[in-house]
C-alpha cells in the first residue's frame, strides 16, 4: 500500500524497490526495526548522519527542549542556539567564523560563492576557478554538481556553471598541473566519501596547502561527510596537521537534524558583506541546539580516541576475515569509523544478504561496501556485524 502510493507521488530520483527497500519506523541507539518489529544493526547510519545512533537521549532532549520554546524565528533575529553552537564549532576549531546552511550542498555552494567573492574583494576578479578532484562529491545543486569530479552525477544537467576544473585525487602533480591564472581555490573532501573511502595521504594535503599559499589560493576541505569525529579526530583534518582556510560540515552536525555549515578563517570572511549570502531555514534553533547536543557528547574525554580504537578494531577484523577469503577482498580502506571494503565484486549481493541478516550496509557501485556505524557503537555490535558479514561471504563466496 504505502509503497504504492510512493510510486504513485514521489518522483524516482532513488529507485527505491519494493522487493528491497525498508520500511524502518522506530530506532534506538545502534539499532533499527522495520515495519514488522524485525530488528537491524545500522552500519549505514543515515549515510554518516546519526552519529550517535538513533534517540540519543541528549539529543533528543536539546531539541525538544528548544522546540518547545521556540521552532523559527528567522535570521533577521538573534539567535541563542545558532551562536552558542558557533562559538563551540569555533573554539574548537582552526575556523573563525562560521555560516549556517542545512545541508552538505548548502555549506559547499557557500564556499564557493565565499572564495569567488573573497578574490573580488582583494582586486583578483579574474580568479574564479576551483580545482576539485575527480571522484570527489560536494553536492547536488548545480554549483556543487560542477565541482563534483564524477561525470556520472553531471550528465544531462548541461551546461553546468563555469569554473571548475579536476584533478587525480591524492596526486599533487596532477593538482599542481591544473593551476592556472584564473584559480581561486583548491577543494577537498579529506577523506572522499561517496568516490569510494579514499583516504587522503599527509603528503598530498600538506602539499595542497604548500601550493595554495605559494600561489595565494584558498584551501577548502569538504568534510560534510568526514568531520565532526567520524574518522577518530573531531575534524578529518587535525589528523594531518592541515589547517584549511575554509571547510564544511553537515551530516553528522545535527545528529539527524538538517543543519550545514561552512567555517572559515576571519580573513576570508571578511569576503562576505551583509546581503552577500542567507538562508531562512539556515542556523534554525531546533537544529543549532541539537547540534549543540552532539558536539558536547564527541567532546567527550576519550570519546574520540575510543572513535579510532574502534575503527582500527573493525579494519583488523576484517583483514581477518579477507584472509579466510583469498582474492575475495581487494583492499580495506578507511579512517577511524568511516570503513570501505573494496571486493572483486558482487559487494550489492552482500548488502542484500547482510540485510536479510538484520545488518544495514550501504554499497558503493558493485565492488565497494561502506561501515558508517553510529560513532558511540559498541565493541559488542561491531563483533555481531563482522559475524553477519562472514556468513554473507560464506554464502556468496564459498569455493570462488
Ligand atoms: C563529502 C560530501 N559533500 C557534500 C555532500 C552533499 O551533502 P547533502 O546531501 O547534505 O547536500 C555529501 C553527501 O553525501 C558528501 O558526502
Amino acid at each position: 500500500m504505502l509503497q504504492k502510493k510512493e510510486k504513485r507521488y514521489i518522483i524516482n530520483t532513488y529507485n527505491r524497490r519494493p522487493e528491497s527497500t525498508l520500511l524502518l519506523t522506530r530506532g534506538r541507539g545502534t539499532l533499527l526495526w522495520d515495519a514488522e518489529g524485525k530488528e537491524y544493526l545500522d552500519f549505514v547510519g543515515g549515510i554518516a548522519v546519526n552519529a550517535l545512533g538513533h534517540a540519543h537521549h541528549p539529543v533528543l532532549q536539546a531539541a525538544r527542549e528548544q522546540m518547545e520554546r521556540v521552532i523559527h524565528t528567522s535570521n533577521l533575529y538573534y539567535s541563542e542556539p545558532q551562536i552558542s553552537l558557533a562559538e563551540c564549532l569555533v573554539e574548537n576549531s582552526v575556523g573563525e567564523k562560521v555560516f549556517f546552511g542545512n545541508s552538505g550542498a548548502e555549506a559547499n555552494e557557500a564556499a564557493i560563492k565565499l572564495a569567488r567573492k573573497y578574490m573580488k574583494t582583494k582586486g583578483r576578479a579574474d580568479r574564479f576557478e576551483i580545482i576539485t578532484a575527480l571522484d570527489s562529491f560536494h553536492g547536488r545543486t548545480m554549483a556543487t554538481l560542477a565541482a563534483t569530479g564524477q561525470p556520472k552525477f553531471q550528465k544531462g544537467f548541461e551546461p553546468l556553471p563555469p569554473g571548475f576544473c579536476y584533478a587525480r585525487f591524492n596526486d599533487l602533480e596532477s593538482f599542481r598541473s591544473q593551476l592556472n591564472e584564473c584559480t581561486a581555490a583548491i577543494m577537498v573532501e579529506p577523506v572522499q566519501g561517496e568516490g569510494g573511502v579514499h583516504v587522503g595521504t599527509t603528503a598530498f594535503l600538506a602539499g595542497l596547502r604548500h601550493l595554495c599559499d605559494e600561489n595565494n589560493l584558498l584551501l577548502i576541505f569538504d568534510e560534510v561527510q568526514s568531520g565532526m569525529g567520524r574518522t577518530g579526530k573531531l575534524f578529518a583534518y587535525e589528523n594531518y596537521g592541515v589547517h584549511p582556510d575554509i571547510f564544511t560540515l553537515a551530516k553528522a552536525l545535527g545528529g539527524g537534524f538538517p543543519i550545514g555549515a561552512m567555517l572559515c578563517s576571519e580573513k576570508v570572511a571578511a569576503g562576505f558583506s551583509p546581503g552577500d549570502h542567507a538562508s531562512t531555514f539556515g542556523g534554525n534553533p531546533v537544529a543549532c541546539a541539537a547540534a549543540l547536543a552532539v558536539l558536547q557528547e564527541i567532546l567527550q574525554i576519550g570519546f574520540l580516541d575510543d572513535v579510532e580504537a574502534k575503527g582500527r578494531y573493525f579494519r583488523e577484523k576484517l583483514q581477518l576475515l579477507s584472509d579466510k577469503f583469498p582474492g575475495v577482498v581487494l583492499e580495506i580502506r578507511g579512517a577511524g569509523l568511516i570503513i570501505g571494503l573494496e571486493l572483486q565484486g558482487k559487494a550489492k549481493e552482500i548488502q542484500h544478504l547482510c540485510q536479510a541478516k538484520g545488518l544495514l550496509v550501504n554499497c558503493l557501485g558493485d565492488k565497494i561496501v561502506r561501515f558508517l556505524p553510529p560513532l558511540n557503537v559498541s565493541r559488542a555490535e561491531l563483533d555481531s556485524a563482522l559475524k553477519v558479514l562472514e556468513e554473507s561471504f560464506k554464502e556468496v563466496f564459498a569455493g570462488e
